[in-house]
């Protein structure tokens, strides 16, 4: 008889989780279909694993869905993914509302077509008091861009030279007043940052999976964080240090 898995260790479940979603492409390809269709299959396993996280304690979550370097892609894959967009914000924000998802957007937002500027300022405006779950999606990012971004604001603020401190960069950036990441999920056994969140993963705890993005089901999301649960993290500190504190 299948026995129910061990609960994860509450304390240490990650705050906030990023997640490389790797491998629609090649999901699709090994079954004779359009890139596209690993894309969609990629956004239904999203609502599984936004689930998952609601129901591991899970705060927040930071989805890597379309890069700044993605515009360079075959023009009809680009298309493509802005429709997906858009079609995700039409028909999928009442569920996202009613199950207490908080919505952000992450990255160059007025690089996007006005009407979906539009859809995504109405969604994140709509959820913005929902607590269960922050969802920061990362659609049209780059962390190198992201931190131009920031240093021209704060050029633009007047920010001087004596006052940039870590802090004070956080808060330009477009995660201000959330958590880093703890832990970066990436599937499709790739091991790269590919510009995702590099100011904030500073401490982040790798995982790479060895499935396909629309594989990587709840299971899998388990083992990940058991995997980080058992973890030591020393944030530049020694074992003896972090044991004895
Ligand atoms: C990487 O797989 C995936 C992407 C570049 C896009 C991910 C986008 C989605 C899951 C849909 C959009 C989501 C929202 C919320 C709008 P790949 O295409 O690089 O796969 P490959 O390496 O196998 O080619």
């Amino acid at each position: 008889m299948a026995t129910d898995p061990k609960p994860l260790p509450l304390e240490r479940i990650p705050q906030h989780v990023g997640i490389i979603m790797d491998g629609n492409g090649r999901w699709a390809i090994s079954r004779g279909l359009p890139r596209l269709a690993g894309h969609r299959a990629g956004v239904e396993n999203l609502r599984r694993i936004i689930s998952a996280c609601v129901e591991f304690g899970v705060k927040h979550l930071t989805i890597y869905a379309f890069s700044t370097e993605n515009w360079g892609r075959p023009p009809e894959e680009v298309k493509g993914l802005l429709f997906i967009l858009d079609e995700v914000l039409d028909r999928e924000l009442a569920e996202l509302h009613k199950e207490g998802v908080q919505l952000r957007h992450i990255g160059w937002l007025e690089g996007l077509a006005p009407s979906t500027q539009k859809k995504v300022l109405q969604a994140v405006e709509l959820t913005r008091h929902n607590t269960r779950l922050v969802l920061n999606v990362a659609f049209n990012y780059g962390g190198r861009a992201e931190i131009i971004h920031a240093i021209r604001q704060m050029l633009a603020d007047g920010v001087t030279p004596d006052q940039v401190t870590e802090d004070v960069v956080n808060r330009y950036l477009y995660t201000a007043g959330q958590p880093d990441p703890d832990l970066i999920i990436r599937t499709a056994g790739e091991l790269r940052v590919s510009n995702f969140l590099l100011w904030q993963a500073a401490y982040a705890e790798y995982y790479a999976a060895d499935v396909f993005w629309p594989d990587f089901d709840k299971a899998q999301f388990r083992r990940a964080l058991e995997q980080f649960a058992g973890r030591e993290r020393r944030f530049g500190l020694t074992s003896a240090q972090i044991a004895s504190s």
